[in-house]
């Protein structure tokens, strides 16, 4: 397990934001046909901002710390700034993840941008 980094290991521990959003303003779900892991977003905005952010991954510890993390780092910020957070930024925050795990951070940035997809499709 040492190739994980503390901040991993933490998020994978005690993942934060876990759960769905019952009235969901957008919802995005991608699954990687490798690993069969599963990473859903849920998020409730209000003006222009992602006031809720949750998740549901049935996957792996990294996509677990992955979707804990790209919640984090989504709660608050503008639809704008929320499509910026990117697989590169999301492994960055964890401290880096194992080569053979970039795949899982690809999920969180991927679920996410679902999700505000799904929004602004539902708001036109
Ligand atoms: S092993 Fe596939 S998401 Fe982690």
């Amino acid at each position: 397990m040492a190739f994980y980094s503390e901040k991993v290991m933490e998020h994978f521990q005690n993942p934060r934001n876990v759960g769905e959003i019952k009235d969901a303003d957008g919802i995005g779900t991608v699954g990687n046909p490798v690993c069969g892991d599963l990473m859903t977003f849920y998020i409730k905005v209000k003006d222009n901002k992602l006031e809720d952010v949750k998740f549901k991954t049935f996957g792996c510890g990294a996509a677990i710390a992955v979707s804990s993390m790209v919640s984090e780092m989504a709660k608050g910020k503008t639809i704008e700034e929320a499509l910026k957070i990117t697989n590169a930024s999301v492994a960055q925050e964890l401290g880096g993840l194992p080569p053979n795990k970039m795949h899982c951070s690809n999920l969180g940035a991927d679920a996410l941008h679902k999700a505000i997809e799904d929004y602004l499709n539902k708001k036109k």
